[in-house]
């Protein structure tokens, strides 16, 4: 009996583990017409782009209603159109492109393109620490941080507000990326930095901030990406 009840809760250890490892992939397609918004989102964890294309690969997507002369070319593609999706949403809970932000440049003159996205959900631990407060990541014995996205500033009314004077509050369009983060703490177990414009600079003067950040943990070795 002893036998049994062992082997089965070592066959349940062994099945979590594998499904933990697994990540799935979700993928967004979005046409490219004026004002379309594409939407990335995870229920768990945190946004990771593996790849984004604005542009034409096939001449299916995004086909209907459009004359084939806009379908024919299926080898264009926007230059550094990954790393714009990177940067607006890689270790956000969700986040929304609109598809204009892609109409810098036309990287095929007459085709109608659309924009595909393909993304997982990292098990991220989200971390928001007030201006002038430590925060403090830290993973288990053995696990280093990958820093999955940081930002400085303010992107809401509603975080940090006890006891602010409402003007401090107000400017919610003073949040930016910051490299700081993952500079200072990829690749350690432990890292402690603190919110304030010393270290971050100052995104917008008299509003009162917050360092906001997603990181996961791993086994270095253990490559978190397939
Ligand atoms: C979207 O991108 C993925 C990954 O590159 C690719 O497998 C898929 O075929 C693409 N879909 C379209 C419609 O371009
Ligand atoms: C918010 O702060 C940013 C950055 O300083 C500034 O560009 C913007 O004009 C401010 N917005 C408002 C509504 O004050």
């Amino acid at each position: 009996m002893l036998c049994c009840t062992l082997s089965t809760t070592l066959l349940l250890a062994a099945t979590c583990s594998l499904m933990t490892a697994v990540l799935s992939t979700k993928r967004a397609i979005t046409c490219g017409s004026d004002g379309n918004v594409q939407r990335l989102s995870c229920d768990e964890g945190v946004i990771s782009v593996y790849t984004a294309l604005y542009g034409r690969a096939n001449a299916v997507a995004c086909s209907g209603g459009i004359p084939p002369a806009q379908l024919a070319n299926t080898h264009c593609s926007q230059a550094g159109t990954v790393d714009v999706v990177k940067k607006r949403c890689d270790g956000k809970e969700e986040c929304e492109l609109n598809i204009n932000v892609f109409y810098t440049s036309d990287p095929c003159f007459g085709t109608y393109k659309y924009l595909n996205t393909t993304y997982t959900c990292l098990p991220a631990i989200h971390l928001v620490a007030c201006e002038g407060s430590l925060a403090k990541l830290q993973c288990d014995q053995g696990q280093v941080i990958s820093v999955n996205g940081a930002n400085y500033g303010r992107s809401d009314h509603t975080t940090c507000i006890y006891q602010r004077p409402l003007n401090q509050v107000q400017n919610i369009s003073c949040s930016s990326p910051t490299p700081q983060v993952a500079a200072s703490c990829n690749g350690k177990n432990g890292c402690t930095l603190a919110a304030n414009n010393a270290v971050f600079g100052d995104p917008c003067v008299g509003t009162y901030k917050y360092l906001e950040l997603a990181y996961t943990c791993y086994y270095p070795g253990n490559s978190l990406l397939p």
